[in-house]
């Protein structure tokens, strides 16, 4: 279920988030600590309640500063408004805090509720960190039966995604079939917003997209229900993720979830932000993680991990890992890197270009390798362009490219130098929309210009090169191609059967 939690500070902008997401949501939640104190008229919120009419399930919150609320009054205050609201509004859930609980006036109020046929929504928040101990907080906050307990942290690392999801995992086993909430706030816990259904959450909370999100991490509905099917998505759906730092501006989750969507296919695809690979396999194993695209900076590290079930291509670097099953039962990493044919396809529809054709590539980085790779294996002559040559050599004995085609990127504008047919620009220089990795080379126009780049669609670089005659060609061939070789992989894996969980 999709929770839209209203936060507007007027009845009036409550009205127009209602109106915006209606469609996609299942359950409100009403902020009230989050209205101006004059709209916080419990008989006005109910005549208002009444005129939306969306017929749907009702959440009553009044969060306190401490837990990242706007309430500015003090407990006996806070518990009159709730007792108040009451009094108009039958709420199906009440949110309150696990340290009010035991004490009589909030008892009170949880007891009206629950004879009013609601359920008290237990909830605990820590806005600063996660406590990697989770156990004995999630045992009180579950310590009374007919509540739901809320678990919400601050999610910094991936140590505290997988902290978060442990209990939620502890949580399962304990107490099968008993309903939770587990909301990991920040970058890090993406997931537990986009994927509840992993967490085994009754819902997910979503704000609307205009507005500025009232939890650090909070996605529109929309989202959530059109690209991550939400509502329809069963924990045991085949699960593949983009692993990555950052991840956030990722085009995967989009490309393979409308994928998985149009081929009718019960998969779902997140982004999940790895700081540190080495938790990775236990995420992993604990998420039932069918495959994952591996992005910057993770690539070599995935091609460790898969060792010898790794097709790199020569590179060095993986783009796919897929967990398959042994002959002995037990689940390995396979790795493939689809960033090779994904370039090489971009290439060929941008030029024909000889074997023996000279080729510069531009930086030495991660996204260096893949195209180098590719370009030896069209037979062309490769050149190294980088900022820190040290690097470019350290590539290129690994890659196998002659140290005398190693340079610095100054290098590319001598006169005397060689005149090449390609150019491939690898590094992130451009993105910004302004920066030119190389102003100083003048084209002569007969070159082919690729830019992996594809936000801008055309960079600094790609502009001078078409003004001055060249083809040129941005990063977005490369990226779709790549995904679909990837995506074809993913569906092999699941046409495969039970072998990946
Ligand atoms: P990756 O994860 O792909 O390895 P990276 O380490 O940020 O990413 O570097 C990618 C490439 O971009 C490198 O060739 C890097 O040059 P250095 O090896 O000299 O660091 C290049 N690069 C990044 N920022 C740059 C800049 N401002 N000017 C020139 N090259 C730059």
């Amino acid at each position: 279920m999709i929770c839209l939690c209203l936060s507007g500070t007027t009845l009036e902008s409550w009205g127009e988030q209602l109106e915006r997401n209606r469609r996609w949501i299942s359950l409100v939640e009403l902020r009230v600590d989050l209205l101006k104190p004059a709209e916080r008229v419990p008989a006005t919120i109910r005549r208002w309640w009444e005129s939306v009419d969306t017929g749907l399930p009702l959440i009553l919150t009044i969060r306190r500063p401490r837990d990242l609320g706007r309430w500015e009054g003090d407990e006996a205050q806070r518990a009159y408004l709730f007792e108040e609201l009451l009094d108009e509004l039958h709420p199906t859930y009440v949110d309150l805090e696990l340290d009010r609980l035991g004490e009589p006036a909030w008892d009170r109020i949880a007891q009206r509720v629950h004879a009013a046929g609601g359920t008290i929504i237990r909830s605990h928040h820590e806005p600063r960190e996660t406590p990697q101990e989770l156990s004995p907080l999630v045992a009180r906050l579950a310590g009374r039966s007919r509540e739901i307990p809320k678990l919400a942290v601050q999610t910094n690392s991936t140590a505290d995604l997988l902290a978060l999801l442990r209990a939620a995992e502890e949580f399962k086993h304990r107490m099968p079939g008993r309903r939770a909430l587990w909301v990991g706030m920040g970058d890090h816990g993406a997931l537990t917003r986009v994927c509840p259904s992993r967490f085994r959450s009754a819902w997910t909370y979503a704000s609307d997209g205009e507005q500025e999100a009232p939890a650090p991490g909070q996605i529109d509905p929309q989202t959530l229900k059109e690209l991550y099917r939400v509502e329809e998505a069963h924990p045991e759906w085949p699960l593949f993720a983009v692993i990555g730092n950052p991840v956030g501006h990722s085009r995967s989750p989009e490309y393979h979830n409308n994928r998985f969507i149009d081929r009718r296919r019960p998969a779902v695809y997140v982004p999940l932000l790895v700081d540190d690979f080495s938790l990775f396999p236990e995420l992993a194993d604990l998420l039932g993680l069918y495959g994952a695209s591996v992005t910057v900076p993770h690539k070599e590290a995935a091609r460790r991990l898969a060792g010898d079930n790794a097709e790199d291509g020569g590179t060095g670097a993986l783009n796919t890992l897929l967990r398959v099953k042994s002959d002995d039962g037990s689940l390995r990493w396979r790795g493939i890197n689809t960033d090779i044919e994904g370039f090489l396809d971009a290439l060929r529809g941008a030029s024909t270009l000889p074997a023996g054709a000279k080729a510069a590539v531009i930086g030495a980085g991660g996204a260096a390798r893949a195209i180098v790779a590719g370009l030896f294996r069209e037979s062309l002559v490769v050149h190294l362009f980088n900022r820190t040559v040290e690097r470019a050599g350290d590539l290129a004995r690994e890659l196998g490219v002659p140290q005398d085609n190693v340079h610095g990127l100054p290098e590319i504008a001598q006169p005397e130098g060689e005149r090449f047919d390609v150019i491939v620009q690898t590094t992130s220089v451009g993105m910004d929309g302004t920066t030119d990795p190389i102003p100083f080379y003048r084209f002569h126009g007969g070159e082919t210009v690729l830019d992996i780049i594809y936000t801008p669609r055309e960079t600094p670089l790609l502009a001078r090169a078409r003004a001055a005659g060249c083809g040129t060609l941005n990063g977005e061939t490369m990226f779709r191609r790549q995904a679909e070789l990837q995506f074809d992989a993913f569906c092999r894996l699941i046409d495969d059967g039970e072998e990946c969980r």
